[in-house]
C-alpha cells in the first residue's frame, strides 16, 4: 500500500532509535535460568508449520485466497479454534464469525486482556498476514499452559481471530473487529458482494442467524475490558533496512478516499485543434501532478494560519502519503478525445487536522485548475478514517517485552526496538474504539505484503511469540 521510497524517508524522519540501551534491565520471571529452553518447539518450530498450516487453507487451488465466511474461513476458523482448545483455552465463535478463545486466569471478573488479529486474507495473499498475530498468541498461551501457568494470569486473556479486515467479498473492512467495538452500523448486514449474497445471507448459510439485535449484542462492554494487542506483519521495508525483527507502532495514519470526475468535451482526435479542446485527461494529469508535489511538499503549500501549525506541517512531512491508484476515461479509445475521466486519490497521514488542511488545499487548487482548462470537476468523498494513536502505556510494555524477548534469542544487550507508524489500517484500528491499544510489528522480507512472495524468517516468528509471553508474564 506503501510505496518503498516513502519509508526510506520515514526512516530518516521519523523512527526512534536510540544509539545504546544500556539501561535494559531483563525481568526476573518466566525466562529466568532457562537460556538453553526459549520455548522454540512452541513459539518457532509449532508456530512455523501452523502458519503453512494455515497458507494451505484457501479456497482457490494456485493461490491463498480466504474471503469473509468463505468454506476456507470456516475450515481455517475450525482449524485455529482446535489450536485455541490446545492452548488451554475456552472457545467459541460469535454472531459475525469471529473465533474467541478465553482463559480467565485467577479473577474472571478483571478486565480482560485482547489479542488478535485477522483470519480472512487478499486474494493471492501471503500466510503471514493475519495469521501471524493469531498463531503468536495461540502459542504464547500454550507455553503457559505446558507450564501449568496459565492459570496465573491475573486477568482474562482473550485471542480473537477476526473474520474480516481485508474487505475483499464486501469491500467493508473490518466487518470482525467493527463489530467487536460496536461501531458496525446495522446496514452493514445488507451490503451484498458480487454475486449478491448479503453479509446476513453469508452468515445464515453458515448457520449464524445474525439479527440486529445479536448484532448489537457483539459489542463487548468497555468496563470489562483491559486493553487490545496486535502483533502484524510490518509489510514494509523500514525492520528490515533497520536489521531489526521486531518494531512497535506508535499509530496508525488516518485515511481520506476521494473519487474525482473530471469531464470535458469528447471529440474526434485528428479534428479537434488543440486551442480548443476541453480535455478532461490532460487536465486529470495536471490534477494528479499536482497531489503529487503537495504530498511531497506540503509545507511549500499549506499556509500557517488556524489549523496549520509548525507541528501540524511537521507531522504531515514525516507521515503524508498520496496515491492515485485507479483511473478509467470513457469512452477509452486511442482516437477520441475523452469526454470523462475518473480517479482516486488514496491519502495517509498521522494528524488529522493536517489530512483536513491537505485535501482543502488540494479541492481548492484542484477547482482552480479545472476551471483554468474550462472541464468541470467534482471531488467527493468516499471514505474517512481518522489516524490512531497507540496507548503509551501498552506501547512501552510491548516495547520491553519485544525487548526482552530479542535480548533472549540473541543473548547480547540490543539497541532498543524501534518505534514506527503504521500505513496500512488494522484491527487495532476498530478496537480502538473500544479500548487502548498497542502494535507490534514484526520484519518481513523486502516489506513484501498482499503478495506470495510474503515471507517471515522462523527466528522472527519466535521473536514474536516471545514477546508475547514476556507481555503476558507482566500479567500474573
Ligand atoms: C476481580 O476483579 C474485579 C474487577 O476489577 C474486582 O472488583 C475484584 O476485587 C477482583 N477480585 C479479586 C479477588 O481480586
Ligand atoms: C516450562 O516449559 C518449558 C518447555 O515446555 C520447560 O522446559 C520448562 O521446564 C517448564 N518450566 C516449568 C516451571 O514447568
Ligand atoms: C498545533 O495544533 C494542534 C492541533 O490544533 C495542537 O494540538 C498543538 O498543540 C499545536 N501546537 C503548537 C506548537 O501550537
Ligand atoms: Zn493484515
Amino acid at each position: 500500500m506503501v510505496t518503498p521510497l516513502m519509508f526510506l524517508q520515514l526512516c530518516v524522519l521519523s523512527i526512534v532509535l536510540p544509539t545504546t540501551s544500556s539501561a535494559f534491565i531483563l525481568s526476573d520471571g518466566i525466562f529466568e535460568g532457562r537460556e538453553d529452553d526459549l520455548f522454540a518447539e512452541i513459539l518457532r518450530d509449532e508456530a512455523v508449520s501452523r502458519l503453512d498450516q494455515l497458507g494451505k487453507v484457501s479456497d482457490a487451488d494456485g493461490h491463498l485466497e480466504r474471503t469473509f465466511m468463505s468454506p476456507a474461513s470456516v475450515r481455517a476458523a475450525n482449524l485455529i479454534r482446535a489450536w485455541m482448545e490446545d492452548a488451554g483455552l475456552t472457545t467459541w465463535v460469535d454472531y459475525m464469525g469471529n473465533v474467541h478463545g478465553r482463559v480467565e486466569g485467577l479473577n474472571a471478573s478483571a478486565e480482560a486482556l485482547l489479542i488478535g488479529s485477522h483470519l480472512d486474507t487478499v486474494v493471492d495473499a501471503g500466510i503471514f498476514d493475519g495469521s501471524l498475530g493469531i498463531i503468536s498468541a495461540i502459542s504464547a498461551l500454550k507455553v503457559l499452559k505446558s507450564n501449568g501457568t496459565l492459570t496465573n494470569l491475573i486477568r482474562p486473556v482473550e485471542v480473537i481471530a477476526f473474520s474480516d479486515e481485508e474487505g475483499v467479498r464486501f469491500q467493508s473492512t473490518f466487518l470482525g473487529s467493527a463489530a467487536v467495538a460496536g461501531i458496525l452500523p446495522v446496514s452493514a448486514l445488507q451490503i451484498s458482494d458480487k454475486r449478491g449474497v448479503t453479509v446476513q445471507d453469508a452468515l445464515k448459510e453458515n448457520s449464524i442467524a445474525i439479527t440486529e439485535e445479536s448484532l448489537f449484542q457483539l459489542k463487548y462492554d468497555p468496563q470489562s475490558v483491559w486493553g487490545y494487542i496486535e502483533v502484524h506483519i510490518e509489510q514494509g521495508p523500514v525492520l528490515e533496512w533497520v536489521g531489526f525483527p521486531l518494531g512497535v507502532v506508535k499509530g496508525i495514519a488516518g485515511q481520506t478516499r476521494l473519487k474525482v470526475t473530471v469531464r470535458g468535451s469528447q471529440g474526434h482526435a485528428g479534428t479537434v485543434p488543440m486551442s480548443l479542446r476541453q480535455d478532461p485527461m490532460a487536465a486529470s494529469a495536471e490534477l494528479i501532478m499536482l497531489l503529487e508535489s503537495l504530498c511531497k511538499n506540503p509545507k511549500d503549500f499549506l499556509s500557517y494560519d488556524g489549523q496549520c501549525n509548525d507541528s501540524t506541517v511537521e507531522s504531515l512531512s514525516n507521515s503524508l502519503v498520496c496515491t492515485v491508484g485507479e483511473i478509467s476515461t470513457w469512452p477509452s479509445a486511442s482516437n477520441v478525445i475523452p469526454g470523462q475521466v475518473t480517479f482516486t486519490v488514496d491519502l495517509r497521514a498521522m494528524d488529522n487536522m493536517g489530512r483536513e488542511a491537505v485535501i482543502y488545499e488540494l479541492s481548492n487548487r484542484m477547482y482552480e485548475i479545472c476551471e483554468r482548462r474550462s472541464v468541470s470537476c467534482i471531488i467527493e468523498r468516499k471514505h474517512d478514517a481518522n489516524a490512531v494513536i497507540c496507548d503509551s502505556e501498552l506501547t512501552s510494555e510491548l516495547k520491553f517485552a519485544a525487548n526482552a524477548a530479542l535480548k533472549r534469542i540473541t543473548g547480547e544487550i540490543q539497541d532498543e526496538v524501534p518505534v514506527l507508524m503504521s500505513g496500512a489500517g488494522h484491527d487495532a484500528m476498530a478496537m480502538s474504539h473500544l479500548t487502548k491499544v498497542g502494535m507490534l510489528f514484526v520484519r518481513c522480507r523486502g516489506g513484501v505484503s498482499h503478495s506470495p512472495a510474503e515471507h517471515v524468517l522462523d527466528d522472527d516468528v519466535w521473536a514474536a511469540g516471545l514477546s508475547i509471553l514476556a507481555f503476558l508474564e507482566t500479567h500474573m
